[in-house]
């Protein structure tokens, strides 16, 4: 079973609207990228339980603070993820990072694996998958098996585009995860691309075409 949440506050419906159009340029697409992903993660935590800490406050009053009860690692899926994460490292700090790279074949549209790097942390960690496109959900089903392989238990996915072809691909090939997304579209192409979607993320985040 996979839990889906759409987060469709206004400031992400704004956002969104500025990644999807054409006329954004890569600067400016970057930076809204980031933005959004801070205020997705900032809704994702709502709910999140924190550990009670004994702090001393400068007035020399003894009082419970809140801190993480574990620790979150935020994982790319290269390139595009990449754009999401100093957005959300701007709210969690001590975030680590993992890194996953896949490629999708442009014909088959296919994800093919070329990187995988966790940190060395516990199994019981919070993993934040970031990748701004769920098309086929290829790349989002291989990553997110390849970390429950790897022994990864606690696993949310945060998107900000899927396709309907790409979340029933979630639903049937993988479990146990709550995936976090803006805006469901559409529809797929026939070259695989989101529709209306917002192009191709990876090129525009770092103005490869
Ligand atoms: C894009 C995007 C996703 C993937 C989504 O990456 O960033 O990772 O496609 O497609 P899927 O759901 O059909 O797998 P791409 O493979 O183009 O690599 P890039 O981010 O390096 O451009
Ligand atoms: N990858 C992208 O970057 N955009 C799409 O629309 C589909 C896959």
């Amino acid at each position: 079973m996979i839990n889906i949440k759409v987060l469709d506050h206004p400031l992400i419906k704004i956002k969104l609207t500025v990644l999807r159009d054409k006329e954004t340029n890569h600067t400016e697409f970057k930076a809204n990228l980031n933005e959004i992903a801070s205020l997705m993660v900032f809704e994702m935590l709502r709910d999140y339980k924190t550990k009670d800490i004994n702090i001393e406050t400068p007035t020399k009053t003894k009082t419970i603070g809140q801190t993480f009860d574990k620790e979150i690692v935020i994982v790319p899926i290269l390139r595009a993820g990449i754009g999401m994460v100093e957005g959300i490292q701007n709210l969690v700090p001590q975030a680590r990072v993992g890194h996953i790279g896949l490629y999708r074949d442009e014909k088959t549209l296919e994800a093919h694996e070329y990187f995988y790097k966790m940190p060395n942390v516990s199994k019981d960690s919070v993993i934040i998958v970031v990748d701004p496109m769920l098309a086929t959900g290829g790349s989002a089903v291989d990553a997110i098996n390849k970390l429950k392989q790897d022994g990864f238990k606690n696993i949310k996915m945060v998107s900000l585009v899927g396709a309907p072809e790409g979340i029933e691909n979630l639903k049937k090939h993988t479990s146990n995860i709550d995936l976090y997304i803006a805006s469901i579209d559409e529809k797929l192409n026939e070259e695989g691309y989101i529709i209306p979607g917002l192009g191709d993320a990876g090129d525009r985040i770092f103005g490869t075409k």
